[in-house]
């Protein structure tokens, strides 16, 4: 491929002409303290950086930043920092999901408006993986995932602790009258001990994961924990390769094909990852006009086995990962259960990148010999319950629950579960059913990870740990037990989930991919005609957009209006 010139730099509209307009952007880059060498002929990279001082999975970033300038300034390029809204977990509020369209819009409008001709993105918290790649997707110059990168493990006492799962597992300790205030105390201290994001299989690592798998990060990039000096080296490998694929002219189009998301998929069966993956990379892939939908989820999870021994549905923790040989080991086990002809960013195939990778700890990355699970690390139901889909994790949940049948205990919303759960009258037993409507995409709004509904403290206290649980929410990817969710359509529109009564019963099957709800279409149709939908939660600014455009989980949850189409023209420069 030939390589572009200067002249041909979509930054040269900005810097290269000369004229009034030019003139401008030249002296104010001289204001800036730049020299006409230090710019000229030279492709503009900007660096989008998700750092905040709200965000802690990303408080590396002001120093990792200055790692990827000087990269990019050894590569011959010219960095610009750019920053965009961070998306922090566990502060933002109602959920950061609301956001992730958001700092999708911010990425895209950012490398458009300026004279950008490459962008290294830097996220890692759970929603700013997708949100940056979507974006960048719809701009479709060259660019490079950056992962923040797994904090270290956490620690209390003598024992390991794991982001979110151990917090919901030590939460029904304390529920349950097993562990003490003080201890509780001790696992807040130690449980995020560094920067980076959760070293659990949650989302963030999930998604890290699958960009790399994706191809859009340099090999390797995605298990290097934050705190090692190995990340501030891939940072700036990370600036100097992204100057190169201007020049070469690798956009994320030609690297973000089916057969990569495929590829990802599959990886993230392997890892036992998020189920918000599958709403991230159905969005992601929508983006830049690649077709994937729920049944490629439930055909890659029928042959995928899981290999990745790490919490929630292993042992271990990211930075043993990291030790264990990565990601790229992992990929190398999975042999031709990938399409190892992909292209990749650095200009080689996934399947050479990771040829000579190893596994030097076993137990940690399993062989496919060996895998923790042989397949069916996700299912994808169908129903008069759920005509659009719904997913559920079967490993994280007690294989007694995989073909239940009992009857619903309906919450209409959160608040609603809030005030009722731990009433000692409320009628429900092991065998019950948790049902939560109004937790969707529309309903919440913004789809919280509402999905792993509490068990009632009076079952806990009997000993029960798991439940069959239903709603159109999504879940944590730290969470388990026997969940459905991203009940499609969701309950706020009218999805049958809305006509659900107490005391119905429904029915899962997980080996026949069946969620139904015992009751006839007549009655069905009766209760519909009743059915008034809940009033909107936002009249006004952002929140009236998002509720005005946002598609189904199943759909990915984007807004229509920025799914791929007609591509919007380059800016004038006047
Ligand atoms: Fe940022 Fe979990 S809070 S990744």
């Amino acid at each position: 491929m030939a390589r572009k010139t200067p002249e041909e730099l979509r930054s040269h509209r900005w810097y290269g002409a000369q004229d009034l307009r030019s003139f401008g952007h030249r002296s104010r880059t001289a204001q800036m303290g730049f020299d006409a060498s230090d710019y000229r002929g030279k492709p503009v990279i900007a660096i989008v950086n998700t750092w905040s001082d709200i965000n802690p999975c990303h408080t590396h970033f002001k120093q990792r930043v200055e790692d990827v300038k000087r990269g990019v300034w050894s590569a011959g390029g010219f960095p610009v920092e750019l920053p965009a809204m961070s998306l922090s977990e566990p502060f933002q509020k109602p959920t950061t999901m609301l956001y992730r369209n958001l700092l999708a819009m911010e990425t895209e409008e950012l490398l458009r408006s300026y004279p950008i001709d490459g962008a290294v993105l830097m996220g890692g918290c759970d929603k700013t993986t997708p949100g940056l790649l979507m974006g960048a997707s719809s701009m479709d110059l060259p660019a490079l995932f950056l992962p923040a990168g797994p904090m270290l493990r956490g620690h209390w006492g003598g024992t390991t602790l794991g982001s979110g799962s151990d917090t919901w597992k030590y939460w029904a300790d304390l529920r349950a009258g097993k562990i003490t205030q003080q201890d509780w105390q001790e696992i807040e201290n130690g449980i995020a001990r560094s920067p980076g994001h959760c070293m659990t299989m949650g989302t963030a690592s999930t998604m890290t994961s699958a960009a790399e798998a994706l191809g859009v990060t340099l090999p390797g990039a995605a298990s290097i924990p934050a705190a090692d000096s190995r990340h501030a080296v891939m940072g700036a490998h990370t600036g100097r390769r992204i100057v190169d694929m201007v020049w070469d002219d690798v956009r994320l189009s030609t690297i973000l094909t089916r057969t990569a998301f495929r590829n990802a998929i599959t990886t993230v069966l392997a890892l036992g990852g998020s189920t918000n993956a599958i709403i991230h990379l159905i969005a992601m892939a929508r983006r830049i006009g690649v077709n994937l939908d729920l049944g490629d989820f439930d055909e890659l999870a029928r042959r995928t086995p899981l290999l990745a021994n790490i919490r929630p549905s292993g042992t271990y923790l990211m930075e043993d990962f990291f030790y264990a040989g990565g990601l790229p080991a992992l990929l190398h086990n999975l042999g031709e259960l990938l399409d190892t002809s992909a292209r990749t960013a650095n200009g080689a195939t996934l399947g050479e990148n990771v040829a000579t990778s190893t596994v030097f700890n076993d137990d940690v990355i399993r062989s496919r010999d060996n895998p923790l699970v042989e397949s069916g690390t996700l299912a994808v139901l169908y129903g008069n319950l759920a005509p659009d889909g719904a997913v559920i994790k079967p490993p994280a949940a007690e294989a007694r629950l995989h073909r239940h049948s009992g009857p619903a205990v309906v919450f209409e919303n959160y608040d609603d579960m809030a005030a009722r759960i731990d009433d000692p009258d409320l009628v429900v037993d092991e065998n019950s059913v948790l049902v939560l409507k109004s937790a969707g995409p529309q309903g919440a709004p913004g789809m919280p990870e509402w999905g792993q509904l509490p068990i009632p403290k009076k079952l806990l206290e009997q000993g029960v740990r798991d439940m069959v649980r239903i709603s159109d929410a999504r879940m944590s990817g730290t969470s388990y037990g026997a969940c459905v969710l991203h009940v499609a359509p969701e309950s706020h529109v009218g999805g049958p989930l809305a006509l659900v009564r107490d005391g119905d019963v429904i029915e899962l099957d997980v080996a026949a991919r069946r969620l139904s709800l015992a009751v006839t279409d007549e009655e069905l149709e009766k209760r519909r005609a009743d059915w008034q939908q809940p009033a909107a939660k936002y009249g006004r600014g952002y929140g009236a957009l998002y509720l005005q455009h946002i598609l189904q989980a199943n759909e990915g949850c984007d807004f229509d209006f920025l799914e791929a189409g007609v591509p919007t023209p380059e800016p004038e420069i006047h």
